[in-house]
């Protein structure tokens, strides 16, 4: 990869972005009059106390913007690619069009440097997603190239404050450079996580919250691999929504480890935090012990709200599945059995290997052929699709294009909800029912990105 040259002109811009740090992160874009700009660039930023060469961003020196859109609403976003290398604009968890989920060989053809595309829908959720690359999808990501995109809803709760938290490692040596982003022999494990530990891209940040006042907290996990273990401990509140969509029914507030809400790459949740300590802390149990994430301080004259002023989240229009009348799909997430790949293109970078199978099969990940889908769904149906975990890894499986409802799981108590991504245990069966009401080929992959692009994807295709 070249590296864009750095005047001083870009140089005080980048520092100046950097030192705004949150503030700027957070002012959102939005979409409405007109379409919304959006760039993919080379860029550098302090992570740590040395700017970080060769990140990529959608803003200049520092994390992408928070875009903003309305439910129901027609949005447009007009992206060009400024790297050196290809890219293209995926919506995660948003029910787009086909040929609007950006996904590289499979919904469009991975864009050049300079190529631009427009991307246009109308968001039918409200919630928290996000917004990344799908062509040499583990680079960008971890370098950085991703964002949080918001869906208010057409009648937006009245919370005291919003405030969208991307989680993120990144992994950095000491000298806060890029050290090498993969190990094989991670990838065909776990995969390989980060060594610094980002909210905003900052490192243990300080956000400031309304005392006594009521807060949308939108965590988003963008990392590549790290399944997060997450509390706030002794913290008051209630988890509103899971992977974009509220849930119709009570969870239990993540305020001890005991309790802790696990969020796997792709997923997000939306918090409802009653403020009442002085501090609160986002905590998530890691191997070495809890780590802290961010610190939430109290400020401004006390709100004095109470959990019954928690404003309701409306529900979503899904589709509800007629499960009398599914038709059932089986899906089993293994080790491959192909061994090391040949052929492929390196365009969306191919990595030639392959550790991972669903239903037996090693797919090539933004590959230039795609190959055949693994079930074909009438479209209007529902199914069921029993999703086993072979395996002894975590595997967070991720579907394009269509929400699924959680049935349950062999493992443990689910609350049932509404996902786009699920997160299998190690040995763990999940049933999970959609309606297939969009049609195209959709992925379906983990998002531990190094399992995606060595063999554990594929595509569903729902017929017109
Ligand atoms: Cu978050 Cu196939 O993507
Ligand atoms: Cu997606
Ligand atoms: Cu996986």
């Amino acid at each position: 990869m070249t590296r864009m040259p750095m005047t001083r002109r870009t140089l005080i811009a980048g520092l100046a972005a950097a030192a705004a740090g949150a503030a700027l992160a957070a002012r959102p874009l939005r979409a409405g009059a007109g379409p919304v700009p959006l760039v993919a660039r080379a860029t550098r930023a302090a992570i740590l106390d040395t700017p970080t060469e060769g990140m990529f961003s959608y803003a200049e020196g520092a994390m992408s913007p928070v875009l903003r859109l309305r439910q129901g609403e027609p949005a447009e976003i007009r992206f060009r690619n400024d790297m050196d290398e290809m890219t293209t604009v995926h919506w995660h968890g948003l029910r787009v069009p086909h040929d609007m989920d950006g996904v590289a060989w499979v919904s469009q053809l991975p864009l050049g440097t300079g190529e631009g595309f427009d991307y246009r829908f109308t968001p039918p959720d409200a919630g928290t997603y996000w917004y990344h690359p799908h062509c040499n999808t583990f680079e960008q990501l971890q370098r950085g190239l991703n964002g949080i995109v918001i869906v208010d809803e057409a009648e937006p709760p009245a919370f005291d404050l919003d405030l969208p938290v991307l989680l993120r490692d990144f992994r950095l040596g000491k000298d806060g450079q890029f050290t090498p982003l993969s190990v094989p022999r991670n990838a065909a494990r776990g995969g390989t996580l980060g060594s610094v530990m980002t909210a905003n891209w900052q490192v243990d940040p300080q956000f400031e919250v309304p005392s006594g006042g009521l807060v949308r907290l939108r965590l988003v996990n963008s990392d590549v691999t790290r399944v997060h273990q997450l509390y706030l401990p002794d913290s008051t509140g209630q988890v509103l929504a899971l992977d974009g969509h509220p849930l119709d029914r009570q969870m239990p507030w993540p305020a001890t480890v005991e309790t802790a809400l696990a969020l796997a790459p792709g997923q997000r949740c939306d918090l409802g935090l009653l403020v009442t300590l002085p501090a609160t802390h986002l905590m998530t149990d890691a191997k070495g012990g809890a780590r802290r994430l961010a610190r939430l301080a109290a400020g401004g004259t006390a709100l004095g709200r109470g959990l019954a002023d928690m404003p309701r989240l409306p529900p979503n229009p899904l589709p509800e599945p007629d499960l009398g009348a599914a038709e059932r799909l089986d899906f089993v997430f293994g080790w491959s059995p192909a061994g090391d790949a040949t052929g492929g293109s390196s365009l969306c970078g191919e990595t030639g290997q392959r550790f991972w199978s669903i239903n037996r099969i090693a797919a090539a990940a933004d590959g230039p052929d795609p190959g055949a889908p693994l079930a074909i769904l009438q479209r209007g149906r529902t199914y069921i699709l029993t999703l086993r975990n072979e395996t002894q890894n975590d595997h967070p499986i991720h579907l394009h294009g269509m929400a699924f409802r959680v049935l349950g799981s062999d493992r443990r108590v689910l609350v049932p909800h509404w996902t786009d991504t699920i997160l299998l245990r190690e040995g763990e069966t999940v049933e999970v029912a959609l309606v297939a009401d969009n049609p195209g080929d959709w992925v379906f992959h983990c998002h531990v990105i190094e399992h995606q692009k060595t063999g554990l994807s594929g595509f569903l295709r729902v017929t017109t």
